[in-house]
């Protein structure tokens, strides 16, 4: 009898016990949700996995990147691009190691990236080339793969970057036919191959290095420093502007000069030499803009050409894929009203000025 009494106060106190557990366990798993909720798949991944490894498996192999991934990376939580690399300490802590490992070995995610190659000094047409990375062993961007290429598959692919953080504007390319920075674009998993090639309607140097001379050419053509006809006399002191004028430069002086837009628009693909393009047109507006500026009306003369500035049909091409969220179209169609507004006969003059002078400013037939 007493033992009868002893074995179910035994079995109270362990049922209360598993209920506790229950309860700790659905609290926990409240919480969990909500974190998938906020967080996206691998949130949910994580969520589940403190009931089930293999759902953090099977969720961790499908997404690849998340925004979870995303709020680690950008929290400094994870501190590299590789999620199942360095940093998988995070993940061990939490998960403890046996269940990170599991989980990284059925993350595998292949995906096929087609790639332009041509090398100018080798006998060998320009071709596209297909490799297979695991994107679960790689970060979330176009420029993760592409440098994973040519660190793990083939050295020999050249391309440019630097910051990789949409800032210096060298790592523009093509993406599944779009211009856009490849620091900047996401990967999209897909069983259709992502196609990677050089800025469109350019001279290829190598690989995907386009070559930009004629853009630069055409950016230092039209002078783009302050120019004043009456000189400050203390140099220590700058030249002010107030809130509204400082503000007409917003939108202008973000431009990475990365030159997606001016190699997206048909018009630039035609005349490359004598239309100067949005990237380079914005930027004159950007000058013609600033009150500091005392050279408003040489600037407008150069450019009321028929071939610089009114090769612009507003096709909006550029505007479409600038990955700084400019506006270089609206930049042209100003400079056309600048011209339509304030334009004297004397332009003329000033035009046939500004040409004689500038006759080694760039290159291109229209100095011929
Ligand atoms: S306007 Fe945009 S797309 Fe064009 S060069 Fe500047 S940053 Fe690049
Ligand atoms: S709006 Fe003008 S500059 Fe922009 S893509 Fe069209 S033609 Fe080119
Ligand atoms: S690497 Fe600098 S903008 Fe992409």
């Amino acid at each position: 009898m007493r033992e009868n009494i002893c074995k179910r106060k035994h079995l109270q106190e362990k049922t209360s016990a598993r209920e506790n557990i229950c309860e700790a366990r659905l609290k926990m798993s409240g919480i969990l949700t909500k974190m998938a909720r906020a967080s996206g798949s691998l949130g949910n991944a994580f969520g589940r996995s403190a009931l089930g490894r293999r759902s953090f498996a099977s969720a961790a192999s499908k997404s690849g990147r998340t925004p979870y991934y995303d709020y680690l990376r950008t929290s400094g939580t994870l501190r590299n691009d590789n999620v199942f690399g360095r940093n998988h300490n995070v993940l061990f802590t939490v998960f403890g190691r046996r269940d990170f490992a599991s989980a990284a070995a059925a993350a595998t995610q292949m995906q096929s990236f087609k790639v332009f190659r041509y090398n100018p000094e080798a006998n060998d047409k320009p071709k596209m080339v297909e490799y297979k990375i695991d994107l679960a062993e790689c970060g979330p961007m176009i420029l993760d793969a592409v440098l994973k290429i040519k660190d793990e598959i083939d050295s020999s692919l050249t391309l440019r970057r630097s910051c990789r953080e949409g800032i210096c504007g060298s790592c523009s390319m093509n993406i599944n036919g779009s211009n856009g920075l490849a620091c900047l674009e996401y990967i999209e998993p897909s069983k259709n191959p992502i196609v990677i090639q050089p800025l469109p309607h350019t001279y290829v140097i190598k690989d995907l290095v386009p070559d930009l001379t004629n853009f630069y050419s055409q950016y230092k053509s039209i002078e783009p420093w302050l120019k004043r006809k009456q000189e400050k006399t203390d140099p220590d002191v700058e030249y002010p502007q107030t809130v509204a004028e400082r503000a007409l430069l917003d939108g202008l002086y973000e431009c990475i000069l990365c030159a997606c837009c001016s190699t997206a628009c048909p018009s630039y693909w035609w005349n490359p030499e004598y239309y100067y393009g949005p990237a380079v047109l914005q930027q004159a507006y950007r000058w013609v803009v600033d009150s500091r500026d005392q050279y408003t009306e040489e600037r407008l003369a150069f450019l009321n050409d028929t071939m610089r500035l009114y090769r612009c049909h507003g096709i909006m091409n550029c505007t479409a894929c600038c990955p700084k969220g400019l506006d270089p179209a609206k930049s042209i169609v100003e400079l056309k009203k600048f011209i339509e507004t304030g334009y004297k006969p004397e332009w003329e003059t000033l035009h046939a000025k500004e040409m004689k002078e500038n006759i080694t400013r760039a290159p291109g037939l229209s100095y011929a």
